[in-house]
């Protein structure tokens, strides 16, 4: 979604400032601008903004843009076109004020009403442009206490930068609902909405819980909180952030996505280090803050996330009620909170999320929270509003992922569950000699997950012929269904083509009609105890012309096939059956990632779609 980020020191603030939106382009947007404070007593503010992409505006910048202080934005349109007056960032009327703003503002057409009706002409149809006016007409003293002030009127989710140049040794940022990271360097300071588009100059940060304020200067940064329509300090620690800026670089790949996919054996090994506990066949998972008694005293386990996150948590419960054999379910995070949910104290919640930052399942886990119950998230980013609003969890370790396509943090989830469910498992009914199976399974799992993804260079050309269907099938039964979802959500989110999970038993239910040869069938077909029924209605979809891939194991026998059907076997290493739902979505991930290859797609910035997805 939007980007922002910011920096006040020595150095020349717009260059900085553009390779920043650069590195937050994944994010997905639609136009970018900045802002500079001027050199000299009597700054100026300086601004230029564009529909399009950065390096549009990076080749339209005035030759005379200097300033040491700044902010830039990439904008996600939400109110209003995307247009060069839409982009931020939103000056006041003076021109003295530059907002850069993340979020939506929920009262913006009555701000915007009580605005006109004082006699300011608003140039764009945006909410944010709200702020830069009641800043710029805030009488308060200081500049901290004039964005207190306009935000104690907005109802609504931001992350913001403000520049005044009248306070021009600093930038002004505030946050509520929208991720906002502030980076320390020496005599210099940056902010931004994304580690991305700081670590490569600092990865000592600092975090802004919601409701907070903070000032950076050159020399350091305070943290607020806003209470009674002023500010009061708050004390923040800095830390230090465990990431290689090298993993923020495509290097020799064609793209993040296939880099990080290709990634996914070492990351499966980095969730899994340390976790593991062979003499007693359990897992280690101090994270969780949670003791044997409390681990056994839980009823019910409710998984909640979106998209993918959601499927994976699909898998996710299934594991659980597999192995602890507890009632264990997953829903959208999106959908849980509206229907007001009834919260049991004896349940554990589990919200799972790469970013951290779903507005969605954030929402979800403070409402559980203020209906008392316990949550727990399984979360990539170290320190996200997720993690940090939870009561304990698991860290996914992936490393950043920055392709919209979710790929090696959706393997570490499948695997954050795996382990989840082996302790909950053994401190029930669990045997020793399973739990022992099980984590022999996980410890040959990244080894398995490297042979399917060296099998890429096979998978191209069924890509590529599936990416000529408009329409296709992607089936699978019980631990298979979340897969198929999974391969259906990655397929359509990067070739455009319209994919639609089913299960395969509900196939004759409805969907059978669809089935002709224009028609392929993605099915996924373990060596399980459903194989037999599988096969059966991988012959219904052949017998009606319907293109097959089938995602399976060696040992599985397809039958007699009719000789004039179209089959593709994609035969992938057998594991434990509770562990194989992972190594039969590796393949899926490669059939979409080539399926939108074949298509020209621009697979790292998927159309309409955006990283993470921090308004409802
Ligand atoms: C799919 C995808 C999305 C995300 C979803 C949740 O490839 O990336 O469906 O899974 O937006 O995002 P997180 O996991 O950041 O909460």
């Amino acid at each position: 979604m939007c980007g922002i980020v910011g920096y006040v020191g020595s150095q020349q603030a717009a260059p900085l400032l553009l390779e920043g939106l650069g590195r937050l382009e994944h994010r997905g947007y639609d136009s970018a601008g900045i802002a500079v404070l001027g050199p000299g007593k009597e700054s100026r503010l300086r601004m230029a903004k564009k529909a399009g992409r950065v390096r549009d505006l990076t080749e339209e910048l005035p030759k005379r843009f200097a300033g040491r202080v700044g902010v830039g934005h990439t904008r996600w349109a939400t109110h209003g076109p995307a247009n060069d007056l839409n982009a931020h960032p939103h000056l006041d009327t003076k021109g003295d004020v530059a907002v850069v703003h993340n979020g939506i503002i929920d009262n913006a057409a009555a701000l915007r009403a009580e605005l006109t009706d004082a006699g300011v002409d608003l140039v764009s149809d945006t909410d944010t442009e709200v702020l830069a006016h009641l800043i710029g007409r805030s009488e308060a003293e200081t500049l901290e206490e004039k964005v207190a002030e306009a935000l104690a009127r907005v109802e609504g989710t931001y992350g913001l930068a403000v520049l005044h140049a009248a306070f021009a040794d600093r930038v002004v940022v505030a946050r509520n609902g929208s991720p906002l990271i502030i980076g320390i360097g020496d005599h210099e300071m940056f902010v931004a909405s994304d580690l991305a588009a700081l670590v490569r100059y600092t990865t000592r940060v600092a975090h802004l819980d919601d409701g907070e304020l903070a000032t950076i200067t050159a020399e350091g940064f305070t943290t607020y909180r806003r209470d009674h329509g002023g500010v009061s300090a708050v004390p923040r620690t800095a830390t230090e952030v465990d990431v290689d800026p090298a993993a923020y670089d495509a290097g020799e790949h064609e793209s993040f996505m296939h880099k990080e996919m290709l990634e996914q054996p070492e990351a499966a090994e980095r969730v899994l280090r340390g976790r593991l506990d062979e003499r007693f066949g359990t897992s280690h998972l101090g994270g969780l803050e949670m003791d044997a008694r409390d681990l056994r005293a839980i009823r019910r386990v409710k998984v909640l996330g979106c998209g993918s996150a959601y499927y994976v948590g699909q898998m996710g419960a299934g594991l659980v009620e597999e192995l602890a054999r507890i009632p264990a379910d997953a829903e959208a995070a999106s959908e849980f909170r509206y229907r007001n949910p009834i919260i049991e104290p004896d349940t554990l919640y589990v919200a799972v999320s790469q970013s951290g930052e779903t507005i969605d399942t954030l929402l979800a886990v403070q409402e559980i929270r203020r209906k008392g119950g316990r949550v727990v998230g399984l979360v990539n980013v170290v320190g996200s509003a997720i993690a940090r609003e939870c009561e304990g969890g698991i860290y996914l370790h992936a490393g950043p992922e920055v392709a919209v396509a979710s790929t090696k943090a959706l393997t570490n989830m499948f695997l954050g569950f795996t382990l989840l469910a082996l302790q909950l498992g053994r401190v029930r009914d669990l045997s020793i000699a399973d739990g022992r199976r099980l984590v022999a399974g996980l410890q040959r799992l990244p080894g398995q997950v490297a042979e399917v993804l060296a099998g890429e260079p096979d998978l191209v050309a069924p890509a590529a012929r599936l990416a000529e269907a408009e329409s296709l099938f992607f089936v699978g039964r019980v631990r298979g269904y979340p897969v198929a979802r999974e391969g259906a959500q990655k397929f359509k989110e990067i070739s455009y083509r319209h994919a639609e999970a089913y299960q395969t038993s509900e196939l004759k239910h409805g969907p059978l009609a669809l089935i002709d040869p224009r028609v392929p069938t993605v099915a996924v077909v373990p060596h399980d105890e459903l194989t037999d029924r599988n096969v059966g209605a991988l012959h219904e979809v052949a017998a009606r012309g319907g293109p097959l891939v089938v995602v399976t194991h060696a040992e599985v026998d397809l039958g007699d096939l009719p000789s004039q059907a179209s089959v593709h076997r994609i035969d992938v290493p057998r594991n434990e059956r509770e562990l194989d739902p992972i190594l039969l979505t590796v393949p899926l991930q490669l059939l979409a990632y080539h399926a939108a290859q074949s298509l020209g797609h621009d697979i790292d910035k998927p159309r309409n779609l955006a990283k993470s997805v921090t308004v409802e």
